[in-house]
């Protein structure tokens, strides 16, 4: 979910709007605007923020502060009255939440006991009626908010309005992201950078455990006992044009056309991983650990630090890191990867991982909850990534890796190839036609395998879970060797296989694989070099580079036309690939 909230000079409510159609990559299930002139006033409802705006007119609500809200739905069906802002049983009250309230259920029993009537199934609603309950108590907004917090197990950002305290916007954070933006006689709290960046570019993170009180006349942040704090100013550096989609028809497009660029700025970061890996060889054992395509990206991670410096490495889901807690010890690097910085799986296993390794975070949102907590950090420069599936933020993890395995060992030659990659992805960008004529091909397709080996396994996961995330076709990842392991029962000639064959040592044998394949009908689009004419023969469609790419840094150009093809299945499928169905890109629940 994502939250925003302002005071302003002027109507609040188109502002809000604009505002939380920034943040509408964290859900969009429901919207939800409240505004307080005198009294509150609420619009909310079911659906994607533009056809909601249709329907309803968010923005026709008057006042110069409010809370808005977009929702990817935990407890509760994403309905109308489900969606937020929700709200006391008078509706002075009026609260947007992004998180989980763990114990809900037995507080909202205990507020019906005491005569609460409540309108919704979110666990956010029991939140509205604490605060009033501790109001009616006589304490005053800030207060009650506070105590409120006390009750709730969970983990929140909220931002609250109350119709007896006008001028003022509560925020509090616990393990789930909140930032302030302080512009110029006007204030905001949001849940991510992009959605203010328009209008300040002054931000104050807060930490867990922190309040802060919005005025029309500046920022206060507290401690959970109301003593006044001295949080940093922070200038952020991106600018709003980044968070737009200039001119491509969608982010995610745009995204992956900027990769050449981001990569360049990523490897302008070199000097400041010098910087930190003298402190890494002591280090006997890396363990990655990561969620999504962050995983992927720490595959790749992994055959590299065990084939340039013989460091044996694991790869673990952030979800699944708990149950490997006990191999952890002070040998142990763990490098979490996250471009958000905030996926709460990664927060959680970071925190286990803080107890007893060192940390490291390879992160693309600064100042971000990983940034703060781990031991040491390296920023990938792409950029704001706004499409929900990642692409750019995932080439630049990789060539962060990259970066810091070349540091360690000492390996100028990976780095001075590392150079080269922006021309090879550009080459990719170039065939966009000929990749849009075979998303034409099999757009149809219920099921795809992808498969690769080495370096090209997970370029072959990460294929499959972008057509997967965006055209909602079945894509499954395999390594090429263990396809006779049982996949191959399920090929015939309605299942494409994507084969990602680099020159070098895994060549020959994924071609084996590909003859394997054929042999049972399969139609085969292979990922490779133009001049490999075997490689050309054996496939129904090739999408090539021409360039002399290592099989070691293959991933980060190859994973180009996979996220190309996916896109544009995508498309001719009417599917919006920015907004996939069910899914969110900052996942901030367990
Ligand atoms: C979500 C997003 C994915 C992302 C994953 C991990 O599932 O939809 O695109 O790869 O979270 O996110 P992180 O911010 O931790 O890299």
């Amino acid at each position: 979910c994502g939250i925003v909230a302002c005071i302003i000079n002027d109507e609040a409510a188109p502002v809000l709007l604009e505002c939380v159609r920034r943040l509408e990559y964290r859900g969009y299930d429901s919207v939800g605007l409240a505004t307080l002139s005198g009294d509150i006033y609420i619009k909310k409802g079911e659906g994607k923020i533009d056809d909601v705006q249709k329907r309803l007119d968010l923005t026709d609500i008057p006042g110069n502060m409010g809370i808005a809200h977009v929702r990817w739905a935990t407890h509760g069906l994403p309905t109308g009255i489900n969606a937020h802002p929700q709200t006391d049983c008078k509706k002075r009250i009026a609260v947007v939440h992004n998180g989980i309230i763990e114990n809900y259920k037995e507080l909202k029993a205990n507020l019906e006991d005491e005569g609460h009537i409540f309108a919704s199934e979110t666990d956010t609603e029991v939140l509205s009626h604490l605060i009033e309950k501790y109001m009616e108590m006589g304490n005053g907004l800030e207060v009650a908010t506070r105590l409120a917090t006390k009750d709730i197990k969970g983990s929140y950002a909220i931002a609250v309005i109350s119709a007896d305290e006008p001028n003022k916007i509560i925020g509090v954070r616990k393990e789930s992201p909140l930032i302030v933006g302080v512009g110029e006689k006007e204030s905001f709290i949001a849940s991510d950078v992009p959605a203010i960046l328009e209008h300040t570019k002054n931000v104050i993170y807060l930490n867990d455990n922190e309040m802060v009180i919005l005025r029309p006349d500046g920022v206060v942040i507290k401690d959970m006992d109301g003593n006044i704090l001295d949080n940093k100013v922070n200038i952020i550096d991106w600018s709003s044009d980044m968070a737009e989609k200039g001119g491509f028809k969608h982010f995610m497009l745009k995204e992956i056309h900027e990769q050449p660029d981001v990569v360049k700025n990523t490897l302008m970061e070199f000097s400041e991983i010098e910087k930190v890996v003298g402190k890494f060889s002591k280090f006997k054992r890396i363990c990655f650990v990561a969620c999504g395509t962050s995983f992927h990206a720490s595959l790749v991670g992994k055959y590299l630090f065990e084939t340039l410096l013989g460091i044996p490495t694991d790869v673990l889901l952030s979800s699944e890191f708990l149950f490997s807690e006990g191999a952890l010890d002070k040998d142990t690097l763990v490098i979490l990867i996250t471009q958000s910085g905030e996926t709460a799986d990664t927060l959680k296993a970071l925190k286990i991982a803080n107890k007893k390794s060192e940390t490291l975070a390879i992160v693309n949102v600064l100042g971000s909850t990983a940034t703060r907590e781990a031991d040491h950090v390296i920023y990938t420069r792409a950029g704001p990534e706004i499409g929900v599936a990642a692409t750019k933020t995932y080439v630049c993890q990789l060539v962060s890796i990259y970066m810091l395995v070349s540091a360690m060992s000492g390996n100028d030659k990976l780095l001075a190839e590392l150079q080269k990659v922006p021309d090879h992805m550009k080459q990719a960008l170039e065939n966009e036609d000929h990749i849009i004529e075979i998303a034409k091909k099999y757009k149809d397709a219920n099921d795809f395998f992808f498969i690769g080996r080495g370096f090209s396994y997970p370029t072959a996961l990460e294929g499959a879970l972008k057509l997967k995330e965006i055209t909602y076709i079945h894509g499954e990842g395999y390594a090429a060797g263990e396809l006779k392991h049982g996949p191959l029962a399920l090929i015939d000639d309605n299942v494409p296989v994507l084969a990602v064959v680099p020159p070098g040592e895994s060549h020959d044998k994924t071609l084996s694989n590909i003859e394997e394949v054929k042999a049972r009908g399969a139609k085969v689009i292979a990922v490779g070099s133009s001049k490999d004419e075997v490689l050309k023969s054996e496939s129904h469609d090739i999408m090539g580079f021409d360039g002399d790419i290592s099989e070691m840094l293959s991933p980060i150009p190859y994973v180009v036309p996979l996220q190309l093809l996916s896109y544009y299945i995508s498309v001719e499928r009417g599917i919006d690939p920015d907004k996939p169905k069910n899914l969110a890109k900052c996942v901030t629940v367990e």
